[in-house]
């Protein structure tokens, strides 16, 4: 199937930045949220992102003008007309089933169900749908519009096209897709969050600062951002749900999460998006 129309679910942080890549890369979009004001917010964050990326000349005018002019809704009713449907609402298992189910039941058939889980089996979703070999995973990176990666998630019904047509859509918007099988955090989060979860640990056990964990990451390591800037930037919560996931789904207590990450995310203390994490913020 020819994807031409892409349907995203949920105007998050990874919502928009998928909404507006894809724009930008000649897909029409219509951005769903079933609240208005993260709509709005996401509408304005598009906004400030392309203008950035028109005034470096990294995209023309054109591109510009599609990702402002993405049509922002707050139900499913026009869902029926995309080809691919991407999910990106809040990590929160129930909440993603439910989606799914309506996605699943508004898409027209042959189209693609794609989810951009971090952390949620492909496997069980798909077998939550009437359409199972069309169920893949399009787990983008954050800040979407400036990350290379897509990682693309085989479930164990998936089939071949539906890779292919994923693999495609990625290359349009400019990713280096890779190819995974379903397991629990996939590759990246399998990799990354343990490491995030182990700054945490240095730090509760007293054995640097915040500042210098983060710099010995950036300087020693060449990351672009220390895990405990880079934590707050994801979300404190996510991070804590992945090495859930992990420690259960793979039954290693190496994947324990660290208990001061716990305790900073009972504290509603989630990084950034809070106001504070492991750093303050305005
Ligand atoms: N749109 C357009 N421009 C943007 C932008 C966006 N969304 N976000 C940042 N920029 C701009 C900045 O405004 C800045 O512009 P100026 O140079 O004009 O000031 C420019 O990009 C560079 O930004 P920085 O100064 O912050 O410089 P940087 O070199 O550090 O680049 C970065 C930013 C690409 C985010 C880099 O820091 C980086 O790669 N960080 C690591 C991010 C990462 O690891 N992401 C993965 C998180 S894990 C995840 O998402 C998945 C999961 O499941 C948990």
């Amino acid at each position: 199937m020819t994807i031409q129309h892409i349907f995203v679910v949920g105007a998050g942080t990874m919502g928009n930045g998928i909404a507006q890549t894809a724009a930008v890369s000649g897909y029409t979009v219509t951005m769903m949220d079933v609240m208005p004001a993260a709509l709005e917010k996401a509408q304005a964050t598009i906004a400030k992102s392309v203008a950035k990326l028109l005034e470096k000349e990294k995209i023309t005018k054109e591109q510009h003008d599609a990702a402002v002019s993405i049509n922002a809704v707050a139900n499913m009713d026009t869902l029926g007309k995309a080809d691919l449907i991407i999910e990106a609402a809040t990590e929160n298992p129930d909440l993603k089933f439910k989606i799914f189910k309506d996605m699943d039941a508004a898409a027209k058939k042959g189209a693609l169900l794609a989810s951009n889980t971090s952390s949620i089996s492909l496997t069980k979703l798909a077998a939550a749908t009437s359409r199972p070999e069309k169920v893949v995973g399009m787990h983008f990176f954050n800040p979407v519009p400036l990350m290379s990666l897509l990682e693309i998630v085989r479930g164990l019904q998936t089939d071949e096209a539906t890779v292919t047509a994923a693999l495609e859509v990625g290359k349009q918007m400019g990713k280096t897709p890779v190819v995974v099988n379903d397991s629990p955090g996939f590759i990246s989060n399998r990799l990354l969050c343990p490491m995030l979860n182990e700054a945490c640990y240095a730090l509760d056990e007293g054995v640097a600062t915040r500042e210098d964990i983060d710099t010995v990451m950036k300087l020693g390591m060449g990351h672009p951002m220390g895990p405990l800037w880079l934590s707050d930037m994801i979300g404190l919560d996510v991070i804590l749900y992945v090495m859930e996931v992990l420690q259960r789904d793979l039954g290693d207590d190496k994947y324990r999460p660290a208990p001061l990450l716990r305790r900073m995310v009972d504290a509603g203390y989630l990084g950034r998006k809070t106001g504070r994490g492991f750093y303050e913020y305005e």
